[in-house]
């Protein structure tokens, strides 16, 4: 069966924008009214660092140049596509009816931080004249998640950054076309829907990643509208996950949709699982930390983290975070470890230092009585800063950092769809990390991709926020210039590299639209001056996050 790797992340930023609100509490876990109707200048306090943290101009220009590259070629080539295939110079859609906006809307917010005013002119006229989301996914081709953390998502970012109008109207009609995918006898929302018909296409289980990852848009939609539907509805979804939950804490990736319980599956932190965790912290966030229910779901998961799946390896001490197969007998209890990696694993890395600074913060001198808003974190964290929980985040999110750049030591300088490490049950190999059935000159396993992910450039960028230090601007630089020098086609756009360990390389005919919207993102925030997207600052923000999966 081929592999289909979807990925998704979008930059969720929550402006103030005044709403009229008028929910009653109602007797769910987390309660709208609190969050909803509270005052827009009450912003999430996130690290202040004593100077602000300005431009790196040529790097950062040099990436806006990237952007350009891989935007330029889309819109010659494929303008209106969902799908870019750069080699071949065309577009495809998910859908045969047309598209849905997918690469377009997408990369609006990246435009609009980078101050691409020409390029936004374009993509908002195409939006203007072409967008629809009439079209019959016959064939299964809209899955929920995608579609919301890519369009949805990409529109409520366009709309904040923009205040068009325009973008929230879509936003409206989307939604109100993925709504029926909730109405499963458990609430969890089925895997796809035909945006046309407006249904919701059935299937025995659902992807807990996915049913996880839609809680931040559909948030957001609800307070932008003053319409509580939104919130109810994923809300629920957070509820049965609670319920559902195992002894570690951990999620399974796989649920099922009739009844809402986790299904025998692995437990593991990329594909499928990875999203879970990092919106539990960006939904504690998103809410101005009003929610205890997602910080306690939020530090149980990071505990069940800590003890199950944290790993060291042999020789360079490398750490990373292992998977675990369920076992015999009562699988709930009953689990095997495997020492593999997953790129989009690299997201947790600054999400537990983003964990770490924020629901991990003490008062300052000990003093833990404090509200959570009101809490600061120097930059970088200085020593009782932290709670004793949030130190240990920090401390495994910095050396994950390291384990992540480990696996960029290959003859391109980009890392591995997937990574293995040595433990007792592989010490035959001789690097304490390696790609699973890699031989000089063969031919490319899958694992040894690159796709143009964002995970690591996402974790680079928060690092660098959070600590000021230029370790990890280094480090992104190193990516960048391994993306123009093996990734980037001449002839215009970036491919997929087949095999990041062999050069010269050869790629695949795609350009992920994640690229566009999140990997290029995250270098030029990285780059650019800190008040382009202050972390700290009003109107607040709220990073959401990249989650991916891959579907068999
Ligand atoms: C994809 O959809 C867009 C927008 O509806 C359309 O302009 C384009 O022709 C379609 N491409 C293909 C290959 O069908
Ligand atoms: C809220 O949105 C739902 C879904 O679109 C809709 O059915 C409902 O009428 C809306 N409620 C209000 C008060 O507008």
């Amino acid at each position: 069966m081929r592999r289909r790797t979807i990925q998704y992340l979008v930059l969720l930023f929550v402006a103030a924008v005044s709403t009229h609100l008028y929910f009653s509490a109602q007797s769910s876990s987390a309660d709208p009214s609190k969050w909803l109707e509270e005052d827009d200048d009450d912003d999430v306090q996130i690290p202040i660092p004593q100077r602000r943290l300005s431009a790196d101009v040529p790097k950062r220009d040099a990436i806006v140049a990237a952007f350009q590259h891989a935007w330029s070629a889309y819109e010659r080539d494929a303008m209106g596509a969902d799908e870019y295939h750069p080699i071949s110079h065309r577009g495809t859609n998910l859908s045969h009816t047309g598209g849905i906006g997918y690469t377009i809307v997408d990369a609006i917010d990246t435009m609009l931080l980078m101050g691409l005013h020409d390029e936004y002119t374009r993509a908002a006229a195409w939006v203007r004249t072409s967008l629809t989301f009439d079209r019959d996914g016959r064939s299964r081709c809209f899955n929920t998640f995608e579609t919301t953390i890519r369009v949805l998502g990409g529109l409520l970012s366009a709309y904040h950054f923009s205040s068009d109008p325009m973008y929230l109207t879509h936003a409206v009609d989307l939604a109100d076309r993925i709504l029926p995918v909730f109405d499963t006898p458990s609430g969890l929302p089925l895997t796809s829907v035909n945006l046309a018909t407006r249904r919701g296409i059935a299937d025995a289980l659902v992807s807990t990643a996915e049913a996880t990852t839609l809680q931040l848009e559909f948030r957001d939609l609800a307070r932008l509208t003053g319409n509580a539907t939104y919130w109810h509805k994923v809300e629920k979804v957070m509820e049965v996950v609670e319920r559902a939950r195992l002894p570690s804490n951990l999620a399974p990736i796989s649920m099922n949709a009739d009844d809402g319980s986790f299904a025998r599956s692995e437990i593991r932190l990329g594909s499928r699982g990875d999203s879970y965790y990092e919106y539990l912290l960006k939904q504690y966030l998103q809410t101005d930390r009003t929610e205890p229910v997602y910080l306690k779901m939020y530090e149980d998961a990071m505990a069940g983290i800590h003890t199950h799946l944290v790993q060291t390896t042999p020789t360079q001490k490398l750490a990373y975070i292992a998977e675990l197969m369920p076992g015999g007998g009562d699988w709930r209890t009953s689990w095997t470890l495997h020492h593999k990696q997953d790129h989009l694993v690299c997201f947790l890395a600054g999400s537990l230092m983003l964990g770490a600074t924020t629901a991990g913060a003490r008062g300052g001198a000990g003093r833990i009585s404090i509200p959570p808003k009101e809490r600061h974190v120097s930059v970088p964290p200085k020593a009782g800063e932290l709670t004793d929980r949030g130190q240990r985040d920090w401390d495994v999110g910095v050396r994950l950092v390291e384990g992540c750049m480990e696996t960029h030591r290959t003859a391109t300088g980009l890392s591995p769809e997937i990574a293995q490490f040595r433990s007792q049950e592989n010490t035959g190999e001789e690097r304490d990390w390696f790609i699973k059935g890699w031989r000089q000159g063969g031919p490319p396993p899958y694992d040894a991709r690159y796709m143009l992910r964002p995970e690591t450039t996402e974790t680079l960028f928060i690092a660098y926020r959070l600590t000021g230090d230029t370790r990890y601007r280094a480090y992104a630089w190193g990516i960048f210039e391994a993306i123009e020098k093996h990734a980037r086609l001449p002839g215009g756009g970036y491919a997929t590299v087949l095999d990041v360990d062999t050069v010269p390389v050869r790629h695949e005919d795609k350009q992920e639209t994640f690229f566009l919207s999140e990997t290029l993102k995250y270098l030029f925030l990285t780059f650019a001056d800190e008040d382009v997207l202050p972390l700290d600052g009003a109107p607040h923000t709220i990073l959401d996050t990249g989650a991916v999966l891959t579907m068999d």
